[in-house]
């Protein structure tokens, strides 16, 4: 896979969630200008993807086309388009005969098809799992990666396989990022469906395959993906707050999913909140670890470059949490990284990335937090 992109947790925006297969080139521009004009683009979003359903059928060589209705003036030209507002472009295709919509899969077409996005100007390809019977997954990935290694243009390789057959345990060498369930819904606890229909809310996916520590086998160049975003989609103010603070602190790609030309205010204040964004795009690349899993109160930890940590504490419950946080009390330690913190001896100063709040660790910490929200803290070493 190519190493030139995708080492930090991709940032951008997908059209499933919003669009489900009623995507066209012009959304697709309205949505890279929207990206721009919103202060995303600047806030470091950089990718625009097009899902499923962009697809025409295969031309008498086999050659993949677009939906001619859809895209009249190509994918090419779409590509310059949105590479001329300095952004960069994704693809969808699937590892099987037909994607999940029904449209050409790539199986049999790898290095053709990955000659032709590249052809195109592609920069990014989300490769799905649909109609993949007989298949081994491990070997359907790396051909894959394979065709774009050979077509010689660094694509960003996003493989979406719903963690069925234990993705991270196959994928680092593969892809930049692998997906671990099924589709996110944007609601706070519901899950429907079976199997790898299913639908799931943020608690859903962030209880997700708990206890396999999947935080052990990301890192720069590959992580684990907690699926595209809600934000902006239905759920409250604090829904859409804690869940972008916990698919930031657990390193998921941050691909929004929501109409970005008719976004609420509060909405873009989420999605540019730039303190929490450096979180994910910390250059240690460490995922977070869940350090405290008490009822409604999840605390969760990461360590950040320069000796600096982040803490996000979760109220998953319907009702007000108070919190009295005695950091003395509280050791921290991270085997995957090593590093540690006794609060005994060490005194660090913290922050509030949302909501203005200051004070360092000597002292217990006082928390009431909303249902459903979080308070997400930077500490830094005091001086
Ligand atoms: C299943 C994937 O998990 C979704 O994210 C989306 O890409 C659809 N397929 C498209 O058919």
């Amino acid at each position: 896979k190519s190493s030139g992109v995708g080492q930090m947790p991709a940032m951008g925006w997908n059209s499933w969630n919003t669009f489900d297969c009623d995507v066209d080139e012009t959304t697709i521009r309205e949505m890279a200008d929207a990206m721009v004009e919103s202060g995303m683009k600047e806030a470091g979003y950089e990718y625009i993807n097009i899902d499923d359903c962009w697809h025409g059928e295969r031309d008498t060589n086999g050659n993949i086309q677009v939906s001619k209705e859809h895209f009249p003036s190509g994918m090419k030209a779409l590509a310059d388009y949105v590479h001329s507002k300095g952004l960069k472009l994704g693809i969808y295709s699937d590892a099987g005969d037909t994607t999940c919509a029904g449209r050409p899969g790539s199986r049999g077409h790898e290095y053709q098809d990955a000659k032709t996005y590249a052809d195109w100007g592609i920069d990014y390809l989300k490769y799905d799992w649909c109609d993949t019977e007989n298949l081994n997954p491990e070997g359907a990935y790396t051909t894959m990666r394979d065709a774009l290694h050979a077509a010689e243009r660094p694509i960003l390789f996003s493989i979406c396989e719903w963690g069925d057959n234990q993705p991270w345990e196959w994928a680092t060498d593969i892809g930049h990022s692998w997906r671990i369930s099924g589709d996110i819904y944007p609601c706070w606890d519901c899950g429907y469906g079976w199997g790898s229909w299913s639908s799931w809310g943020v608690l859903k996916i962030l209880d997700m395959r708990k206890d396999l520590n999947l935080r052990q086998y990301a890192g720069p160049g590959r992580w684990n993906d907690m699926d595209m975003m809600e934000v902006g989609n239905g759920m409250t103010e604090a829904e859409d707050r804690s869940h972008f603070s916990l698919w930031a602190m657990l390193n998921s790609p941050l691909i929004a999913g929501n109409d970005l030309r008719t976004m609420s205010k509060q909405a873009r204040e989420i999605l540019t909140n730039q303190d929490i964004i450096a979180l994910n795009q910390d250059p240690a690349g460490v995922q977070a670890m869940r350090y405290i899993d008490a009822g409604d109160l999840n605390v969760f930890v990461k360590p950040l470059s320069n000796g600096e940590w982040a803490f996000l504490f979760l109220n998953r419950g319907d009702d007000i949490l108070t919190v009295n946080h005695d950091w003395q009390f509280n050791v921290v330690k991270d085997d995957l990284t090593g590093r540690s913190i006794d609060f005994n001896k060490a005194t660090f100063t913290y922050r509030g990335l949302w909501k203005n709040l200051k004070g360092n660790t000597q002292k217990p910490l006082q928390l009431s937090i909303p249902a459903h929200d979080v308070v997400v803290l930077r500490l830094k070493p005091a001086a």
